[in-house]
């Protein structure tokens, strides 16, 4: 079945949670989305065989892959989270609208089909549920590199003989932007200095990957990045890094339901700034080398987030924080600094009975004592996420819709809930 026509059949999935039950017990995390999706399109700048393992096993990987083999690449192995895929062929540079519209991070293909084909056609994203998300600063960057590119009937038609090495400045930092003018860097004729650049884990990662494979990249985890061209990439073999915005919602899930979670195969210096707020709020969290645990007695306060690029409050733990301040002692203030319209969430959760008044970017949340169950509409991935946290608190029975959003990106959600003891289920 292809990933379209299962995302089809998942469009019609509900996830079926019973609330109020407190979790226990042992969460394993699985691979980062976000570091697995940069790194799949890093294998475009190779020609071999390239093994990823610890890839989650979640629909955007499937989208991912399903773009690659369509450029002309071989998947032989993807099962158990092993990816095996030859890039040798890798001849088509056109990633068509009907993926990019499903998973905007098929941006990222763009950058390594510039260096590796010299040409590239890929679907402009349009807006989506969170933002207007342009691609502004990658087509910039890429120009800045000599690519000539025009906008055309929806598509970005990207050339460059060769790219070259340039100096340039992010106007505002962006994760995506930089992996995608990181990896076209990587192959360019000369020095490429870009500054402003986003430190998120998934960034280093993928250039401590790179520089496996040959690639000469300085700076990463900080505001610069310094990259010679090289003439080739060796193939990558490599391990995801655990998924740390999976880590934080189930530290969330075991916060919200007075619960008693060891959340293991993580990186706990990932979540730093969660673990503050949790703490700050009251909460316990346990952290050891690969492991947390959270401990809650259902006691908790109100705190205030600011959302930023990394090492800041992650904007994708911010709608899981959200429904744990729903019901929180006294008022949060939660302010999204990274997207304009992140709080679509905010109006599923006042249909649970949370008291929440949005304006422009800053959200006030009053706690209340209980919410309740409710149907539900998933908007998004993380906003999904929110729901099914606030369902789990909730008094009686909530139904979420939409719930293909959610297997975008959390691998086995319901099983692993239901292992710490949740009552969820999936209607198909
Ligand atoms: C990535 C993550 C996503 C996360 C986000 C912010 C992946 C696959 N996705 O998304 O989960 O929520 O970082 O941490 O890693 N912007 C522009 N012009 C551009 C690019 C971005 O104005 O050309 C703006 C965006 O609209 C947004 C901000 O920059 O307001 C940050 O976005 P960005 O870091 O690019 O997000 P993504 O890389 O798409």
């Amino acid at each position: 079945m292809t990933a379209l026509c299962q995302r089809e059949r998942k469009q019609m999935d509900k996830i079926i949670i019973e609330g109020g039950g407190r979790l226990e017990g042992e969460v394993g995390i699985s691979g980062s989305k976000n570091a697995a999706l940069p790194i799949m399109a890093a294998m475009i700048l190779t020609a071999g065989k390239n093994t990823i393992n610890r890839v989650p096993q979640v629909l955007d990987v499937t989208t991912m892959l399903h773009l690659l083999d369509d450029l002309g690449g071989y998947t032989e192995e993807f099962e158990g989270g092993r990816i095996i895929f030859d890039s040798t062929d890798i001849n088509n540079y056109e990633a068509p609208y009907e993926l990019v519209s499903k998973m905007r991070a098929s941006c990222l293909v763009l950058g390594p089909l510039l260096a590796r084909l010299g040409k590239a056609k890929v679907s402009l994203p349009g807006g989506c549920a969170i933002g207007a998300r342009p691609l502004d600063l990658h087509i910039r960057g890429l120009e800045a590199m000599g690519a000539k590119i025009r906008l055309e009937q929806g598509y970005i038609y990207g050339e460059a003989k060769r790219l070259r090495g340039v100096r340039y400045y992010f106007d505002t930092v962006s994760v995506t932007g930089t992996a995608n003018l990181m990896m076209a860097a990587t192959l360019a004729d000369g020095e490429t200095t870009l500054e402003n650049v986003a430190k998120e884990p998934e960034i280093v990662f993928l250039a401590n990957i790179l520089n496996q494979c040959g690639a000469k990249i300085k700076g990463h985890g900080t505001d610069f990045l310094i990259i010679k061209g090289v003439q080739s990439l060796k193939p990558i073999n490599c391990d995801i890094l655990p998924d740390r915005i999976e880590t934080g919602t189930y530290m969330i899930a075991s916060a919200i339901t007075s619960g008693n979670v060891k959340i293991t195969n993580c990186l706990p210096q990932q979540v730093e700034a969660l673990t503050m707020k949790l703490r700050q709020a009251g909460l316990i969290v346990e952290e050891a080398e690969r492991s947390l645990r959270v401990i809650s007695n259902g006691q908790f306060k109100g705190v205030d987030i600011t959302t930023h690029p990394h090492p800041g409050f992650a904007t994708d733990l911010q709608a899981q924080f959200m429904a744990l301040m729903a019901i929180a002692e006294g008022q949060s203030i939660i302010l999204e600094t990274v997207f304009e319209n992140r709080f679509m969430h905010a109006a599923e959760l006042k249909r649970m009975g949370a008291n929440i008044t949005i304006q422009g970017r800053t959200a006030v949340v009053a706690g209340v004592k209980q919410l309740s169950g409710a149907p539900l509409m998933a908007t998004d991935l993380r906003a999904s996420a929110s729901l099914v946290l606030a369902a789990l608190a909730a008094k009686g029975q909530s139904k979420i819709s939409r719930v293909y959003h959610i297997d975008r990106g959390y691998s086995a959600i319901e099983q692993k809930l239901y292992m710490l003891g949740a009552k969820i289920f999936r209607e198909k």
